[in-house]
């Protein structure tokens, strides 16, 4: 079978990452290695075999999509906007040419994994809770809660926008001065959900990170760091929130099949 060789600035260019002319650039500048060795201009690469990375940081070409994972630091919020001038998400990550949005939001006192991208069917496949993507929170909360109110946590709530839907819950630590650390997982995203769901039982949160977002975990990325998916990865995302939208599809039994009129 014949591989698919192109010549690595029209492979960074296609990306997103910038024009062919910027691109160019950056490999004379010594920043792009191909295989861990110093790429040169007009080499021929195979993005799907070749290891490609641009400041040292793996690069991925997805159909001119992109996709970073962040370990967003407390104090950024994660809208593309903000009418009080607070620091944005998007902020942290200067690629040009490319014009990155947050998938999901997480709250300006919560750290931890958010993904930035400019794939709009990406971003609609992880926040629709018909996909069902579990992510998984950290929440350092006041108190110790009870069993009860664990269960409570795990079979919802009732909150004003409706009641919460059944969530994975766990005392992960009991803390000194009387605070605990819990593990929540949920597959909706509703605003401020976790605070909210923890105050209803209780246990107001002190500090929320999230720590996970189906398989992806913040592994290598100290606060304020990113990186780019791998195409594997953004594949796999994509799989699991289409299989799941499935495996959430009602029964056929269940269906009520309308009357055909003659
Ligand atoms: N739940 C919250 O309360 N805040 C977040 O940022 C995310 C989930």
């Amino acid at each position: 079978m014949k591989i698919a060789l192109e010549r690595l600035q029209k492979v960074l260019a296609g990306s997103g990452i910038g024009s062919r002319r910027y691109c160019e650039d950056l490999i004379r500048a010594g920043r792009v290695r191909v295989d861990g060795k110093v790429a040169t201009l007009g080499m021929k690469v195979d993005p799907a075999k070749n290891l490609i990375c641009v400041d040292g940081r793996k690069f991925t070409v997805s159909q001119g999509h992109v996709c970073l994972i962040v370990n967003k630091p407390k104090g950024y919020v994660s809208t593309v906007k903000d009418p009080q001038g607070r620091p944005k998400v998007t902020d942290l990550i200067h690629i040009p040419g490319v014009r990155l949005f947050p998938v999901g939001r997480l709250d300006y006192q919560t750290s931890g994994l958010i993904l930035l991208t400019n794939d709009g069917e990406l971003a609609y496949l992880l926040t629709h809770p018909k996909y069902g993507i579990w992510k998984t929170y950290h929440a350092l909360v006041k108190g110790i809660p009870c069993p009860k109110a664990l269960n409570r946590l795990r079979e919802g709530v009732p909150l004003p926008e409706g009641k919460t839907a059944p969530a994975r819950v766990k005392l992960l630590k009991e803390l000194p001065g009387s605070q605990a650390l819990l593990e929540i997982s949920l597959r909706e995203g509703k605003k401020r959900q976790v605070r909210k769901m923890c105050r209803y039982v209780g246990h107001p949160v002190v500090e929320l990170k999230r720590v996970k977002l189906a398989f992806l975990t913040l592994k290598g990325l100290r606060t304020g760091e990113y990186r780019f998916l791998t195409q594997e990865e953004i594949k796999r995302l994509k799989d699991l929130a289409r299989r799941k939208k499935n495996e959430h599809a009602p029964k056929i039994e269940n269906c009520k099949l309308f009357e055909q009129k003659n």
